[in-house]
């Protein structure tokens, strides 16, 4: 059985997939491989190990072999891999949720604080040298005790933002298709509208998964819904805001600021986006803790060597193919 990884993770995953297959195959560099690499690099395996970079469409799969069996994604969003085109060919996907839920739930907070106590402008103003002594008017932000939370999506990441503002007394609304009664309960979420929550929120965070409907979920429009005084955190994908629209409205003061962890095109950055001081803006690194990315490895290496024994992979995408997988033979 025959594995290999993309990219070098932590030595906690390695470690794992050492002990059942002492000679996977590792990229050497710490580098995204090209496309063309990529397509070389996965010819024969039976077990992939997977990046959110990594783009695993059929023709990938087909590059691969018929004796490909599993695509451990080493994240929780799994849009860079074409989850139909797995199933149709038989090939299980995993991912890693609950891994970095907290994490990424506590970026989100720390964009929020960044951007509403400019934190990033200010820094860069002392570290120049233009701070002269304290001034009534020095770099006011906005106000986050006891202000209005909203959060589009309530899975685990979203949840866990709405729990962490307890501290902050902050009223919490969210939008969701389905409702949540762990935030409801623990700190009073009211389940509104996209549109009644944009009006409203003095913080709009961003925790959805992208899917067709989800595309620019954030654009010209509905951006336009929001308070002039509010602030919007991505810490979900890029492509749910539209990364222009978001520029523009930053740029004329459609709203006052923004924290972003991904975009729209990684690793571009919209350029207009570069030059406004009312944005602060992470190289997708609200998982990136030790602990966490630990875990994310662990996790994904044992869903690979799971599928690789025949048995069930804990983190299974597509379920569906389970029991045909089983019926096959595979
Ligand atoms: C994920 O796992 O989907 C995250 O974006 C990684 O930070």
């Amino acid at each position: 059985m025959h594995i290999y990884v993309t990219r070098r993770i932590p030595e906690a995953g390695l470690a794992v997939l050492r002990e059942s297959h002492p000679h996977f195959g590792l990229n050497p560099e710490d580098r995204m491989l090209t496309r063309h690499e990529l397509m070389e690099k996965v010819q024969g395996v039976d077990g992939l190990m997977s990046l959110l970079t990594d783009k695993i469409d059929g023709k990938l799969m087909d590059a691969a072999g018929p004796q490909l069996k599993v695509i451990a994604n080493y994240a929780v969003g799994f849009d860079n891999v074409d989850v139909a085109a797995a199933t149709r060919r038989g090939i299980l996907v995993t991912n890693t949720p609950g891994a970095l839920t907290d994490a990424t739930a506590d970026h989100a907070w720390a964009l929020l604080f960044a951007v509403a106590r400019r934190i990033a402008e200010s820094e860069k103003y002392l570290r120049s040298g233009k701070y002269s002594g304290w001034a009534p008017m020095l770099f006011l932000g906005g106000d986050v005790t006891g202000r209005t939370l909203g959060i589009i999506g309530v899975g685990r990441i979203g949840q866990a933002v709405a729990l962490k503002s307890k501290g902050f007394q902050m009223r919490v609304l969210y939008c969701d298709e389905t409702p949540n009664s762990v935030i409801e309960r623990e700190v009073g979420a009211a389940r509104v509208n996209l549109e009644e929550l944009l009006r409203q929120a003095d913080f709009v965070s961003v925790h959805v998964p992208l899917l067709p409907g989800t595309r620019h979920l954030l654009n010209r429009e509905t951006l336009r819904l929001m308070k002039k005084t509010a602030y919007l955190i991505n810490t979900s994908r890029g492509p749910v805001v539209d990364e222009a629209a978001l520029a523009e409205a930053l740029r004329v003061g459609i709203i006052a600021g923004a924290g972003l962890d991904v975009y729209e095109n990684e690793p571009e950055v919209h350029p207009d986006l570069l030059k406004l001081e009312n944005v602060v803006l992470t190289p997708h690194t609200a998982s990136a803790t030790i602990g966490t990315r630990e875990k994310m490895a662990t996790m994904a290496a044992s869903n690979v060597v799971a599928a690789l024994r025949g048995e069930k992979p804990p983190n299974l995408v597509n379920p569906e193919v389970w029991g045909n997988h089983r019926a096959a033979g595979r």
